[in-house]
């Protein structure tokens, strides 16, 4: 595995790789790799020649009172993880180098940005579309792998993509869980065993609301609000249906519905979704 820590030297690959021919996939992360993110490194080998990853915990999507400095950075592991699957290149740029002094070109995807998590964190999307916006010129895959995990950044950069003409195909990937279901994080970490145990509450709520009978939009809501409340440690951000593609709430459930929840166990912000089908 190469690894370059210079935007020249990533694009001079990634220029190599398309003049050979070969297609070229791409799994953006913020590090602290964990199986979810070794899902999408297995999607993109399945689909494409060659796979590139990238590592860069981006200031810029993590607001002043947020969890930046704290946010794990266990390189080593990660170089490991990544190389034992093969990927053929690894972009792991400094702050730096991602944003020189004097860069203010952001992007901002509108209307979106301010639905689900873009809500609760003012800027966050702005961020990660300013990101994943720079990654995509600077790797300039044929095609790119995101968790359903953080459904709304995919809803984010499906629009992104489509708005700005990236000639990049954007894919979605299952969530993956712990055995108990828990969604696997990198900051799951951080919690302590009661605050584990609490926020298993978050994948039963969503495995239980997908049975409820006689179900409609507000009633698979109170649903989750109800047993986020019934969990003592935790605290509701929020609890939506909506559109997965506009992010905006659902009117009924004839359609693929997009079911997500935000909640804090302690110190910890876990988010967890899923899509129910139509009946
Ligand atoms: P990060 O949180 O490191 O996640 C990187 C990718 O892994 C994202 O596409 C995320 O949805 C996916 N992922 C995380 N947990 C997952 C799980 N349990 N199952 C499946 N996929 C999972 O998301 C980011 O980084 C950043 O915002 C980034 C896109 C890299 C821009 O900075």
């Amino acid at each position: 595995m190469q690894i370059h820590t210079t935007i020249a030297a990533m694009q001079k690959a990634s220029a190599a790789t398309r003049r050979s021919g070969q297609t070229l996939g791409f799994v953006p992360t913020m590090g602290a790799i964990h199986q979810g993110h070794l899902s999408l490194v297995r999607a993109a080998r399945a689909q494409c020649d060659v796979v590139a990853a990238s590592i860069f915990v981006n200031p810029l999507q993590f607001a002043p009172t947020e969890d930046l400095d704290r946010y794990p950075r266990p390189f080593e592991q990660d170089v490991a993880l990544l190389r034992s699957e093969g990927v053929e290149h690894l972009f792991a740029p400094t702050p730096q180098e991602m944003y020189p002094a004097g860069a203010t070109t952001f992007v901002e995807v509108a209307g979106l940005s301010e639905r689900l998590d873009g809500a609760s964190r003012p800027g966050h999307f702005r961020g990660v579309a300013t990101v994943v916006s720079k990654l995509f010129h600077i790797v300039q895959p044929t095609a790119a792998f995101f968790g359903q995990k953080d459904a709304a950044q995919l809803a984010v950069l499906r629009a992104l993509v489509r708005d700005q003409n990236f000639p990049i195909r954007i894919i979605g990937c299952p969530i993956v869980r712990e055995p108990d279901g828990l969604a696997m994080s990198s900051r799951n970490r951080f919690l302590s065993p009661s605050e584990r145990a609490a926020a298993l509450t978050l994948s039963r709520a969503l495995h239980d609301v997908a049975v409820l009978p006689n179900a409609t939009p507000d009633r698979l809501r109170t649903f989750l609000i109800e047993a986020i409340r019934q969990a003592p440690s935790l605290r509701l951000d929020y609890a939506e249906i909506v559109d997965p593609e506009t992010l905006l709430p659902a009117q009924d459930l004839n359609r693929p519905t997009l079911v997500a929840i935000a909640a804090w166990s302690g110190a910890t912000r876990l988010i967890d979704n899923a899509i129910l089908a139509p009946v």
